[in-house]
């Protein structure tokens, strides 16, 4: 059990610099959840070992604490959700209130740390092997940069390029960058899916992304000619079947529900607003990646959270 201990001699609560009384009654709270154990005999709150990876550690893949800072942001643009219902509109990404950014990040990067280099990267064709000689690596709608950042701390000789057509995240970006000391090999740069100038690219990463944009063919067009001829397309996205009958579970929950709010609106305020939606499906994704001229679209790997594509240009 972590965290036990009872709580009358104040020092969880000092530990925590909370106060007493709010420590007590927000585990009271957690105890009515079933999230925390109490033992009325002792006054000690126990949290048990198996609920420590989603509620407790940030560097495993299942912590979910972050999506609750997903879902604050949400209550806090409920008007503007509210009108595109009824008027049809979108709400471009850097329209959200700004939990909704530190949120998205917080929520994917244990995710990509756990996953990206040792599982989707090692099953694309050749693709760590060029990495670790040097390679060319587009990340497009990076935000953050979570994922960019962990591509280039484990490939020290390969460049990478960040991309995302939001200002501030990739202001962030490259702060974050500066902090994880691995500024040298990337760029963050202020581009949407369908206007970076580089080319070349071994690889290029769609992370979470690709169904807010409002062209996701149009975006993995542009990947495919700004791809070598022998480059790879990596695209992450959220774990889905292909129709909702089967997409019944509390993951697929949460995605509707972002998608509902975030991603919908996100697509339908840029040119030809697709709305593809959160939950496509790996049958829709892979028709979208065949209709921008992939010839090699295969499902590489599934988590929880993920489902992972490949896509090759031949
Ligand atoms: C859900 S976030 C994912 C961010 C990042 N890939 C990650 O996994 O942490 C979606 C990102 O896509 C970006 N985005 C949406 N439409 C875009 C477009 N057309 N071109 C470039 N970036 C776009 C948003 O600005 C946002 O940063």
């Amino acid at each position: 059990m972590a965290g036990a201990g009872p709580l009358s001699s104040g020092a969880l609560a000092a530990r925590a610099q909370t106060d007493e009384r709010y420590t007590r009654e927000w585990l009271n709270n957690q105890v009515a959840g079933g999230y925390v154990n109490y033992d009325a005999q002792s006054g000690y709150y126990q949290l048990p070992d198996h609920h420590v990876p989603v509620l407790a550690d940030e560097d495993s893949p299942v912590f979910l604490v972050p999506a609750l800072e997903v879902a604050a942001s949400l209550w806090m643009d409920e008007d503007k959700i509210m009108a595109v219902f009824r008027s049809g509109e979108g709400i471009a990404w850097d329209e959200h209130h700004h939990r909704l950014f530190c949120g998205s990040e917080a929520l994917f990067r244990p995710g990509y740390r756990a996953n990206l280099i040792p599982q989707w990267l090692q099953s694309l064709d050749g693709v760590t092997d060029k990495l670790a000689r040097g390679a060319r690596v587009a990340d497009i709608g990076c935000g953050h940069g979570a994922s960019t950042i962990v591509m280039a701390k484990a490939f020290a000789r390969s460049r990478f390029f960040g991309f995302d057509s939001h200002g501030d995240s990739i202001l962030t970006a490259r702060e974050r960058a500066r902090e994880a000391q691995c500024a040298a090999n990337i760029e963050f740069v202020v581009a949407a899916a369908d206007s970076y100038s580089e080319t070349d690219f071994d690889l290029i990463c769609f992370m979470d992304c690709l169904h807010d944009m409002g062209d996701p063919v149009g975006a993995a067009r542009t990947a495919r000619s700004a791809l070598k001829a022998d480059g790879s397309l990596l695209l992450v996205e959220p774990a889905a079947r292909d129709c909702v009958s089967d997409n019944i579970n509390p993951v697929s929950r949460m995605y509707y529900a972002a998608s509902t709010a975030v991603c919908t609106p996100c697509s339908k305020s840029q040119q030809v607003g697709l709305a593809l939606g959160a939950q496509a499906g790996p049958r829709r994704l892979g028709e979208i990646l065949a209709e921008a001229g992939f010839e090699n679209v295969r499902t590489v790997a599934e988590t929880p959270f993920n489902i992972v594509l490949e896509a090759k240009v031949h």
